[in-house]
């Protein structure tokens, strides 16, 4: 078993060739979830990151940014804002459209979930081209969000997302990269 705790949550990410489409390799954090151990270094290595940073929320991109982020809310004692696919949120929403690397969506986030002034976490599971990070960070911003920092697990360094991301002067933290 490896005791290395960024080693262990890498190996234990599932890559699936040709998912959602030819050409794309998937990067399946569900054995990372499913896994005890791994799940609970995970979450860990994000309170030991942000316990002493003073923010007042944390933002989770639908869908996989609500597990990890809602779990790190619940541990840092702070509220958990969603950041939602576009048609699900039921109150007054703000939108931003942005493309993928395989499409085209937009997000969502209700006008009231953030107030100006507030320190806020955005947290997802991967970047790859930046889009969905920069779409979800500029709603934030609207509201008058002061945004931290855009962690996720996984980095896809290739698709030059979190380049694209830091350079806008928003700092990007990753676990692993692929
Ligand atoms: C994946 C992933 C990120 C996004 C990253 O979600 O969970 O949210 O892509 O891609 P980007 O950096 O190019 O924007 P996806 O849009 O596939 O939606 P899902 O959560 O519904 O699977
Ligand atoms: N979102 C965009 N690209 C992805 C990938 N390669 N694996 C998982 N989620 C993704």
């Amino acid at each position: 078993m490896n005791t290395d705790p960024v080693a262990y949550i890498r190996q234990t990410i599932r890559s699936v060739p040709d998912w959602p489409k030819p050409g794309v390799t998937f990067r399946d954090i569900t054995p990372v979830l499913q896994d005890p151990r791994s799940f609970r270094v995970l979450v860990d290595l994000f309170v030991y990151r942000y316990m002493r940073q003073r923010l007042d929320l944390v933002a989770g991109i639908d869908a996989r940014g609500f597990i990890l982020g809602s779990v790190l809310a619940y541990e840092l004692n702070l509220g958990f804002v969603p950041v939602r696919k576009q048609g699900k949120l039921p109150h007054r929403t703000l939108s931003e459209d942005y493309s993928l690397e395989y499409g085209n969506a937009a997000v969502e986030m209700h006008d009231d979930a953030v107030k100006p002034g507030q320190r806020v976490l955005l947290i997802d599971d991967l970047i790859a081209t930046g889009g969905t990070m920069l779409a979800a960070t500029k709603l934030l911003q609207r509201l008058g969000a002061n945004v931290v920092e855009a962690a996720c697990i996984i980095d896809l360094p290739e698709l030059k997302g979190s380049e694209t991301i830091t350079a806008t002067g928003l700092p990007v933290y990753s676990v692993c990269q692929f």
